[in-house]
């Protein structure tokens, strides 16, 4: 696997300064999260790295000191900002590793069809689908498609969330690809968090390359792959391995040259049936596979062995009225998992916390381990676990206070927000006053 790391390009404007100093105490129970250096699986899936009476200290960006109250206390006793958590959560900022938040248009009608019983591939042969977005989001200017997306980050976080894999896949040309990948940079800024860009000129094949499959793969792992990486706009490159979609020969094309380009990969792996999604995502090896709802036994067992983080996206099973994937099965295979919201316009989720809760409730996973999967492991999925999804000192002051009495409730409360506080960097985005 290749080495080299791909730097991408900042977006435009200055980031306000966080307080010099910040200090967190008597939270009833802080969640550190801390614990073994890969993403967390099998016995340890669900570990929280839980304080009682737990404090943290920030400088600036970073976490300087976490621990009981009584011992920051005693090495930090002052800071410019202190927030009291007695009787409330605090925990690692959300980390939503998989969301489509760039794009024109609205999808609603499709609720309609849905109701009426009509498929995913149905609602498409119609229409409908991702190629209905795909001729709104080629029409919409660049700046429209900034302010629509930095609206939505924001209500992401309002939830949570300060920090978001966004993928392009809308434009399906070269030069909208590279519009949706600048607006996701933008959005991000805009919007205070943290946006990680995904190239995925693999979404669909455009109307132009109808019956024409392999001359789009080619002109992906081309022209465009060559245009998103000399203008540095992206971290990831994905492919939507698929029945309808793209097979699995064509992702491995695609993904080996993005990652000799320098690129990290991701695939959609076996949502609408068994692709051979998950055993391409351990050849490579993929940093994640998502959505994994019809992976094969060996699929899986692969993606054990090369450490692949299994990305589910409950809301869309939800939304597509689709099965939801066998979280147990994973964990038991050994394999890391993480959730995501999939936030597009068939799914408009912004949520972590109800994508939580939909992951212990369908997905069989044990609230502790949504709770990994919606932080540390999610930070594994989009190759930041360096900097977030833990609160440890020297990582991001990414963090949330949560008024609620126990981490216990987060798999318990559907679709409202739990969120009091959210801290980005060491600055407060959200002051929600309490009950
Ligand atoms: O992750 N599966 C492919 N892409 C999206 C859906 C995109 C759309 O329907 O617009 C997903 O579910
Ligand atoms: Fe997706």
């Amino acid at each position: 696997m290749t080495t080299r790391v791909h730097k991408i390009r900042a977006p435009r404007g200055e980031r306000p300064s966080p307080p010099s100093s910040l200090l967190i105490v008597h939270a009833t129970e802080l969640l550190t999260l801390k614990g073994i250096a890969g993403p967390r699986k099998g016995e340890r899936a669900g570990d929280l790295g839980l304080i009682e009476d737990g404090a943290l200290y920030a400088e600036q960006e970073f976490i300087v000191d976490v621990g009981t109250t009584s011992e920051v206390l005693a090495r930090h006793p002052e800071a410019t900002i202190r927030i009291d958590a007695a009787g409330k959560v605090v925990c690692p900022g959300f980390v939503d590793p998989h969301t489509h938040p760039i794009f024109a248009g609205s999808r609603a009608q499709e609720v309609e069809w849905k109701a009426q019983g009509l498929s995913y591939s149905e609602i498409a042969a119609r229409g409908g689908g991702i190629l209905h977005t795909v001729r709104a989001t080629r029409d919409a200017t660049e700046a429209n498609l900034v302010r629509d997306g930095a609206n939505r980050l924001r209500a992401m976080s309002a939830l949570g969330t300060t920090t978001v894999e966004a993928k392009s896949g809308y434009g399906l040309r070269t030069a909208d690809e590279l519009k949706i990948l600048r607006a996701i940079a933008q959005a991000g800024w805009t919007a205070g968090i943290d946006a990680v860009p995904t190239f995925l000129g693999a979404h669909a094949i455009p109307p132009e390359f109808e019956g024409r499959a392999d001359a789009y793969v080619e002109l992906v792992q081309g022209e465009m792959l060559d245009a998103v990486v000399s203008n540095r706009l992206a971290a990831f490159c994905d492919v939507f391995v698929d029945e309808g979609y793209f097979s699995r020969d064509q992702g491995r094309r695609i993904l080996t040259r993005a990652r000799d380009a320098g690129l990290q990969t991701k695939v959609h792996a076996d949502e609408l049936a068994d692709s051979g999604g998950a055993t391409l995502a351990a050849e490579i090896p993929t940093a994640s596979a998502d959505h994994l709802i019809h992976a094969s036994s060996e699929g899986i067992e692969a993606m054990a062995r090369a450490e692949v983080v299994a990305v589910l996206l409950p809301a869309t099973s939800l939304s597509s009225h689709l099965p939801f994937a066998d979280g147990r099965r994973l964990v038991a295979a050994g394999v890391p998992v993480a959730i995501g919201t999939d936030f597009n316009p068939n799914c408009w989720c912004e949520s972590m916390q109800l994508a939580i809760a939909l992951a212990c409730h369908h997905n069989g996973l044990l609230p502790a381990e949504a709770i990994v999967g919606s932080t540390i492991n999610a930070a594994h999925a989009i190759g930041r676990a360096s900097e977030i999804g833990s609160l440890e000192p020297g990582k991001l002051a990414d963090l949330l206070v949560l008024d609620i009495p126990s981490w216990r409730h987060l798999g318990y409360r559907l679709g409202g927000n739990a969120v009091e506080t959210v801290v980005k960097r060491g600055r407060t985005l959200q002051n929600r006053p309490g009950p």
